[in-house]
């Protein structure tokens, strides 16, 4: 079979994780989470006692850091030279952070090279926000996976219920509209729905609808008979 790339890209709290990563595996193709990438090197930044806000600072780190996906399992976890950092980077610090570094262009280009370069050796569903825009404009099926502000700070904030986490609704809600604007309106590759994305909006639906309308969409394009 040849590489099939599927690009799913959208606003955080979506669904984009759990469901991307359900749609890889009833393809049999590995799942992408490329968020988890700007994630590691936000968490860097801040491990060196740098500003995260600074690009600047965060440039900097860039000479040194090391970090790579590997897939363990069929499962992606994240490394910052030989520690996996997969855990660490799931931190409430570690979100802001990374919306940071992903405004800074050199941290999106140093970036670049590794992302096209597992999606070429690769079939994979990638999710992020440029995917289907600017790293993978060549993927043979692209989503826009979405849902209204309210209903993403709600599942958000019960899954960091869940994991015994204190925020409030109303912190966490105001924290998606902060990255919502700061993913949507910077300079270098913004959120953004690429032209030739079909658009899924999951406000109305279940994770089992939303998941199932993915599916849907690939299917319907016939590259997995
Ligand atoms: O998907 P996530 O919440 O783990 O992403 C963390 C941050 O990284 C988010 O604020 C946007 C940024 N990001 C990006 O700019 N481009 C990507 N392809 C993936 C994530």
């Amino acid at each position: 079979m040849n590489v099939i790339n599927i690009a799913i890209d959208g606003p955080s709290g979506a669904g984009k994780s759990t469901i991307a990563k359900r749609a890889a595996s009833r393809f049999g193709i590995i799942y992408v989470d490329t968020g988890a990438l700007y994630r590691a090197i936000g968490v860097n930044v801040l491990r060196q006692g740098l500003d995260t806000a600074d690009p600047a600072q965060v440039e900097e780190t860039l000479k040194t850091v090391e970090i790579s996906l590997r897939f363990i399992g069929g499962e992606q976890r994240v490394f910052l030279r030989d520690e996996d950092v997969s855990e660490a980077i799931r931190r409430h610090e570690a979100s802001m952070a990374a919306s940071n570094v992903s405004a800074v262009p050199a941290v999106r280009e140093f970036l670049f090279g590794l992302q096209k370069d597992i999606a070429r050796k690769n079939s994979c569903v990638m999710d992020g926000r440029d995917i289907g825009t600017v790293v993978l404009p060549d993927a043979q099926i692209k989503i826009f996976l979405t849902a209204s502000a309210e209903v993403r700070a709600k599942r958000r904030f019960d899954e960091l219920r869940a994991k015994g986490s204190s925020e409030t609704y109303g912190e966490v809600l105001e924290d998606m509209i902060k990255r919502d604007y700061n993913d949507s309106n910077r300079a270098v590759a913004p959120l953004r729905q690429a032209d030739d994305a079909v658009l899924i909006d999951t406000t109305g639906l279940t994770l089992e609808q939303s998941v199932q309308a993915v599916i849907d969409v690939i299917e319907g394009r016939k590259y997995f008979l």
